[in-house]
């Protein structure tokens, strides 16, 4: 269990930098956590259960040694960001947080839950992002107590290190909300770029039927998995094959950006490949279950 002190966090007293709360201690939101707190923010982090917090908590501590280790911290530094997070199971803890970033299950009757249970605590002027792939962020703005202060900040994975951060607003949003986000994203080092709620952003909107069609050159026999990585790393000069991708990802997680995709726009130009549903079935998940459209040796599976 990582060794944390229970600091009290206030208002920070630098006005360039603030206190974020960081809902969701898991993959994103640990990742956002730490990059919030590599650049001199404070930051609470919240999760249901202490198990929870405490993984999250151990994974940025891990970071930020790692942060050290390639010269982009001082050991002063790491030691002063490791005193400015708080690891919480209270949402009342996230009374003092400037911005909340809520990093929960990509579902909206939880990500709800997660405002609900915030706003008796954080004064109205408290901006509320999400970091939501896929669900409308007008839908979301609307189900709180603050739509003109409700925003998107999708962060990509793995945060540490991906420049990007969309910025979205959904039709509440207001002006200065949208400025602020924009400002955050930028102060973590973030390339923040806008784009307006639409199903899937731009990332998904592009990314996913990509990974789908490799899919079905994959299904209808166009070339093998590996020719058709091949084609677009050395055709079009992607780093990663869409294939390859799509197992780091998750097949189950493509499927269901898809599927928002196809219910949203109710256009069959995005209905998932049967080989993708075959495969989720299966249980083929990708890199996380060790089957994908590659093997991985249970060592080196992504968790
Ligand atoms: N994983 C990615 O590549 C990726 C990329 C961009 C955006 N996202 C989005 O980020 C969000 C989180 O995804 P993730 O991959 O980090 O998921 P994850 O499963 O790794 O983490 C989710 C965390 O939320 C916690 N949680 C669930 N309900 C909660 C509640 N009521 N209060 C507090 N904590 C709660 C869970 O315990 C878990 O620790 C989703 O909206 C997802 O769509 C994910």
């Amino acid at each position: 269990m990582p060794q944390l002190e229970n600091h009290q966090i206030t208002k920070s007293p630098n006005h360039s930098m603030f206190t974020i709360g960081v809902v969701g201690a898991g993959q994103m939101g640990h990742g956002i956590a730490h990059v919030m707190l590599r650049v001199g923010h404070q930051v609470i982090l919240l999760d249901t259960s202490q198990a929870f917090v405490d993984a999250g908590a151990k994974r940025i501590i891990k970071g930020l040694a790692r942060d050290v280790e390639k010269e982009r911290l001082t050991e002063g530094q790491r030691e002063q960001a490791v005193k400015r997070l708080k690891a919480t199971t209270e949402a009342a803890d996230l009374a003092a947080a400037d911005f909340i970033i809520e990093a929960v299950t990509e579902k909206f009757e939880v990500k709800v839950g997660v405002y609900r249970s915030l706003e008796p605590h954080c004064p109205p002027g408290t901006i509320f992002a999400s970091n939501t792939s896929s669900i409308s962020i007008t839908r979301l703005a609307a189900a709180t107590d603050r739509p003109g202060k409700f925003v998107g900040l999708h962060f990509f994975n793995p945060v540490a290190v991906m420049k990007l951060v969309e910025v979205v607003p959904g039709l509440q949003t207001a002006p200065d909300t949208v400025e602020q986000a924009t400002a955050l994203a930028t102060s973590a080092g973030k390339t923040p770029v806008r784009v307006n709620d639409f199903p899937g952003f731009v990332s998904n909107r592009v990314l996913m039927p990509m990974i789908n069609e490799a899919v079905f050159c994959l299904m209808e026999g166009v070339a093998d998995a590996k020719g058709i990585d091949n084609v677009m790393k050395l055709g079009m000069n992607h780093p990663m094959g869409p294939l390859e991708l799509a197992d780091l990802i998750g097949l189950d997680v493509c499927l269901q950006t898809m599927l928002v995709l196809y219910e949203s726009f109710h256009d069959s130009k995005y209905r998932p490949c049967p080989l993708l549903e075959k495969m989720v079935a299966a249980g083929w998940l990708g890199c996380k279950t060790g089957r994908g459209f590659y093997e991985y040796p249970k060592k080196s599976a992504v968790s």
